[in-house]
């Protein structure tokens, strides 16, 4: 049996890759501190696995605690998820991000040479690619970072390129996800950001379910089709399904890679608003208001080549990825927290 060491491994990408992973035949250990996710994930995932996950409360930054971490279950592969993740957080608290980010980084990589595992998958991020110049995004687009949560994926991947080239047993997967929504169709894993959601998908659907009274719109003078940002947004399955992927690609054809998770597909604001009216029955109402700064108009991948090094490509449209993250918010409108009257 394959194991393989999840770090994150209870937050948003992290715990659906988790079941990918199981399901795929590997033997899985989550690590996380729950700095951002809730230890209800476990209990979710052990539902979905029919099993107790095996996880280890711990920090990235704690060496003795990874090491002992990496040792203890013969873990053969990392994938390395844990990072802080809010871009505008990122620019108020710029050294806490290098800190958990790079220190977190560098700290795992220390804990695997130290067992003799070289095989890494990096959660990196279209953020990479800073504002394209051209479209769709190819991995050798130029790269570069617009804010410091940027620059710790920017700088991520170039230690981790560095650490390579010295030291040639490591294979190393930079997966440059786009933007990652939906949930596990079950209903019972998705995302749950803590206070006001940054991202969109998680803004629609909380307006939907009536927590928030309407959308901000964040500018309508873009140059796309209809004047609102246009993404690439990846249902979070195929991003876990493009891990598991990653992971055979590094164990069993011993080759680093670099590509890019995304769909290929573009959607505006306002097409991701009507998808998700469609999706849940509800009026998503909105506002236009100023441009967010620091927004690029429109970002979209050249998925051509993970489909040639990892035969994967994105499988769900935006319809199943709007009526996965309805289920998931409307079954729990609070997230993880516990029911009003539940024990503790
Ligand atoms: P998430 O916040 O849901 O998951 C990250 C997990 O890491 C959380 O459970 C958090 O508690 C944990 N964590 C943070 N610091 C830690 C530490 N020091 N020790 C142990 N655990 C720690 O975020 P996500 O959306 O699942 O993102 C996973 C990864 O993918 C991150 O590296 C993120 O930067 C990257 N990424 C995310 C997106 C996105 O839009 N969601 C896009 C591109 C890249
Ligand atoms: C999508 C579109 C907004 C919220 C961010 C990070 C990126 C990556 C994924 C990790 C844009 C518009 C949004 C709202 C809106 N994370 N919008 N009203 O900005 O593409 O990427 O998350 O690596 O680094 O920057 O995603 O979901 O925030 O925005 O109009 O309330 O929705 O302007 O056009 P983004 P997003």
């Amino acid at each position: 049996m394959t194991t393989v060491l999840l770090t994150g491994a209870t937050g948003y990408i992290g715990s659906h890759t988790w079941l990918a992973l199981k399901h795929a035949g590997y033997d899985v250990v989550g690590v996380d501190n729950f700095a951002n996710s809730s230890p209800q994930v476990l209990d979710r995932l052990a539902t979905l696995l029919g099993e107790a996950p095996v996880f280890e409360e711990a920090d990235v930054n704690d060496a003795a605690a990874m090491t002992r971490v990496v040792s203890a279950h013969g873990a053969q592969a990392v994938v390395h998820f844990a990072a802080h993740k809010a871009v505008g957080e990122s620019a108020e608290k710029p050294l806490e991000y290098f800190r958990n980010n790079l220190g977190g980084l560098v700290n795992v990589a220390q804990a695997m040479a130290d067992q003799d595992v070289f095989a890494l998958v990096f959660s990196s991020s279209a953020t990479v690619y800073g504002q394209p110049e051209t479209l769709p995004i190819a991995e050798s687009a130029a790269l570069s970072a617009t804010n410091p949560y940027g620059l710790t994926k920017l700088m991520g991947e170039q230690l981790l390129r560095e650490l390579e080239r010295c030291d040639p047993r490591w294979k190393i997967g930079y997966l440059r996800y786009f933007n990652p929504v939906g949930a596990h169709p079950s209903g019972l894993i998705g995302e749950d950001p803590r206070g006001i959601p940054n991202n969109l998908m998680p803004y629609v659907a909380q307006v939907a379910v009536g927590k928030r009274p309407f959308l901000q719109v964040y500018g309508n003078d873009y140059d796309t089709p209809d004047g609102t940002g246009v993404r690439d947004y990846i249902h979070v399955l195929d991003l876990a399904a493009g891990h598991v992927a990653a992971v055979r690609h590094l164990l069993e054809r011993k080759q680093s890679l670099t590509v890019n998770l995304g769909t290929g597909q573009g959607y505006s604001v306002l097409d991701v608003i009507r998808a998700f009216e469609r999706a849940s029955g509800r009026a998503v109402p909105f506002k236009t208001v100023a441009r967010r700064p620091g927004d690029v108009a429109a970002c979209y991948a050249d998925a051509t080549l993970a489909r040639e090094l990892l035969g994967w490509q994105a499988e769900r449209g935006i319809d199943a990825m709007c009526e996965d993250a309805w289920r998931w918010q409307s079954r729990n409108p609070q997230g993880y927290a516990p029911a009003l009257g539940a024990a503790d």
